[in-house]
């Protein structure tokens, strides 16, 4: 064994295991058509068109058949000769099953995107730019957008009572943020195994890594990479498809 660094290679980890429960009664979120295809592929597409991705990793509804079925439905798909897909079972919140996906990843990957399958629509130009400054040496890397709407803290009550305000953050600092997030893959690593014990279920990564005192950074996001978490963003999802397609004819 020498002890040169090894190049740098970098994974996607997809946590694809949530049930969509705010899209409403259906397949999988992840196994929902956008335009007739899968939200899955679709996601699985954008970030295979990242020259510096070689290995994606799909986490999977747990279900024996659902796993089987999306791994028949991933041999289907044409990817680029650098990618290689794995497909693995997920967890009971997406903190699980992203780790699963990180239990998955050979040796020589030193860096871990981690994608959410419902943002299927992310450009090519976002995943390499967080991959770039994640290379330039920051341990965790998020891109997000300033928000359109003030954001108001309440003290949440029941489903349509008045609910106090507590304070009003100054919109210009809060930023949304997006996926794919990017890391140092032992930071990643160390971050999940620090949180596991204490139960909750963490919605960003980064938001892990923040905990254990390093430092993460927001590049900008784009707004094609929204999530799909309710019926009318499958609207936008395909107008933004159709829109893609029409621009492609000319
Ligand atoms: N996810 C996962 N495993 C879980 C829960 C969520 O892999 N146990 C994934 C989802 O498949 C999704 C991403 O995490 O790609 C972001 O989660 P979210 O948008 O909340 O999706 P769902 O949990 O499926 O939706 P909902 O919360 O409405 O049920
Ligand atoms: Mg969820």
């Amino acid at each position: 064994m020498s002890d040169e660094p090894l190049p740098p290679r970098t994974a996607a980890v997809i946590p694809a295991a949530g049930r969509g429960v705010r899209l409403g009664p259906g397949a999988p979120k992840a196994l929902r058509a956008l335009n007739g295809t899968p939200m899955l592929v679709h996601a699985v597409r954008a970030m295979a068109a990242s020259r510096a991705v070689s290995l994606v990793v799909v986490v999977a509804p747990p279900e024996e058949a659902a796993t089987a079925a999306v791994r028949n439905l991933l041999t289907e798909v044409a990817l680029p000769d650098r990618t290689d897909v794995v497909v693995v079972p997920g967890g009971e919140t997406r903190q699980e099953s992203v780790r699963r996906g990180l239990d998955a990843l050979p040796d020589d990957i030193t860096i871990v995107l981690v994608h959410d399958a419902a943002r299927p629509l992310v450009p090519v130009d976002t995943v390499d730019s967080v991959i770039e400054a994640v290379r330039d040496g920051a341990p965790a890397v998020v891109p997000a957008l300033p928000l359109a709407d003030t954001v108001k803290e309440v003290v949440p009550g029941e489903r349509g009572e008045p609910e106090p305000v507590v304070a009003t953050p100054e919109r210009a600092r809060l930023r949304a943020v997006q996926t794919p997030q990017g890391f140092d893959r032992d930071t990643l690593v160390r971050a999940h195994g620090a949180v596991e014990a204490q139960g909750e279920d963490a919605t960003d990564c980064a938001g892990l890594v923040e905990r254990l005192g390093q430092r993460v950074v927001v590049v900008p996001g784009h707004e094609e990479a929204f999530k799909v978490t309710r019926p009318l963003d499958l609207v936008l999802a395909e107008a933004v498809l159709a829109r893609r397609r029409a621009n492609d004819g000319f």
